[in-house]
């Protein structure tokens, strides 16, 4: 039996395609959803836009410090698996839900496959960078989406026998959702935007949101590309940033907040974008599949591989570095290749466990 943890909006979007794949393969999965994410916008529309059955376990820990969540993960996640005992737990991505899920499985002997592992953006002031370090180093199956997250593993010492290259699930969500999406275009006309002119944006990156100078620098650069452009800028604004606008009272000139909107809505905001501006780790891979030009409003990123094809640019906080690099990014040649992969990650991943476990002996 697979066991899926999941707690974060981009957990459950992207270990989606794994559990599908299993449901096709007549594997039992059993799926533990933390809470971490626990608002209908940033949790249940995903069950519901993706099809996915309720998680047989909801721990419910909900928002608070790192180790808060943490503790009280380790806790109900041990509990689970101390009853159910899979064979093997599959964790998503960099959240504390993925680190502490992790973690617990571990201790109980149990194996771990990391999807979307080896990724480094060498910042350890990011907690998603220890999340994801503390991740690679106690799993037993290494599913890393590229050649460059392989070689960030190689240089830490993880054996190479444990690394698969899978592609990234996202590219199989990108694929298996696109029509589906191509249904919901009356957001359109409900936001009043034009395909193909407007920029979309999303922010939520702890030490972007919760700085008031970078939050400002952003929402400042934000404001300038609305009037140097003369574009709506959509912006579906993730709780923790919403509640910082208002603590730190900046103003959203030129700007549209939205609420976060479900998968379908977004990607087919996305597809149509004339330019998309993000903090998103997911968001700046999707741009990059859908082949729309992307600034991140970051330092570094860990997925360099979108600024090796030229489809993302790095451009930091500030007003004046958003302008420009939205400038340059439309300039470019909206022509690269995905480095992320077909759109068979789910079944690599899948296939490389079931050998595995056939190999031992084990039925699963
Ligand atoms: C978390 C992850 C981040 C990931 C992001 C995906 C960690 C350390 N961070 O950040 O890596 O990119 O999820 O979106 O694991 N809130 C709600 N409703 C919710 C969830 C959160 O209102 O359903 C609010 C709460 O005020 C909460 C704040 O958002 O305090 C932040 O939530 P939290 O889960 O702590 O971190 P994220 O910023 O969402
Ligand atoms: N997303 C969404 N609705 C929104 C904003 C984002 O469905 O309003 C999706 C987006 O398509 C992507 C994922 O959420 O797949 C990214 O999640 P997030 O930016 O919260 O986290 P990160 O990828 O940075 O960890």
């Amino acid at each position: 039996m697979f066991a899926f943890i999941v707690g974060t909006r981009p957990e459950i979007i992207k270990m989606a395609p794994i559990i599908r794949e299993c449901e096709k393969q007549g594997i039992t999965g059993l799926t533990i959803h933390t809470g971490q994410h626990y608002s209908y916008e940033m949790d249940k529309v995903f069950f519901e836009e993706l099809n996915l059955s309720d998680p047989d376990y909801s721990l419910g820990v909900g928002s608070g410090t790192d180790a808060e969540q943490i503790g009280k993960i380790l806790v109900g996640v041990e509990n689970v698996l101390m009853n159910e005992q899979p064979d093997i737990v599959l964790v998503e991505g960099d959240t504390n839900s993925v680190f502490a899920g992790a973690y617990a499985a571990t201790k109980l002997q149990i194996e771990v496959g990391h999807v979307e592992a080896g990724l480094r953006s060498f910042d350890r002031f990011m907690p998603e960078e220890i999340n994801r370090i503390l991740t690679d180093h106690v799993s037993d199956f290494l599913f890393a989406p590229t050649v460059k997250a392989k070689g960030n593993l190689l240089a830490e010492g993880v054996p190479a026998n444990k690394i698969s290259i899978t592609g990234n699930t996202i590219v199989d969500a990108v694929h298996q959702n696109l029509q589906l999406a191509q249904k919901r275009e009356s957001v359109l006309s409900e936001l009043s935007i034009e395909k193909n002119n407007y920029f979309l944006t999303t922010t939520h990156r702890r030490e972007n949101v919760d700085n008031k100078a970078r939050l400002n620098g952003i929402l400042k650069g934000l404001t300038e590309l609305h009037y140097e452009f003369d574009v709506p800028i959509i912006f579906p604004m993730h709780p923790r940033t919403r509640k910082r606008v208002v603590e730190f009272d900046l103003a959203l000139d030129g700007i549209t907040p939205i609420s976060p909107i479900g998968f379908l809505e977004f990607l087919l905001l996305e597809a149509n974008a004339e330019l998309v501006i993000t903090d998103s780790g997911g968001v700046q891979e999707e741009a990059c599949i859908l082949g729309v030009p992307c600034i991140t409003v970051r330092d570094n990123t860990e997925r360099p591989e979108t600024i090796a094809v030229h489809s993302n640019l790095l451009v930091g906080t500030k007003s004046d570095q958003i302008l420009s690099g939205a400038k340059a990014m439309l300039q470019t040649p909206h022509k690269w290749s995905n480095p992320f992969g077909n759109g068979d990650a789910g079944e690599r991943i899948v296939s490389v466990l079931t050998d595995a476990f056939k190999a031992c002996g084990v039925e699963i």
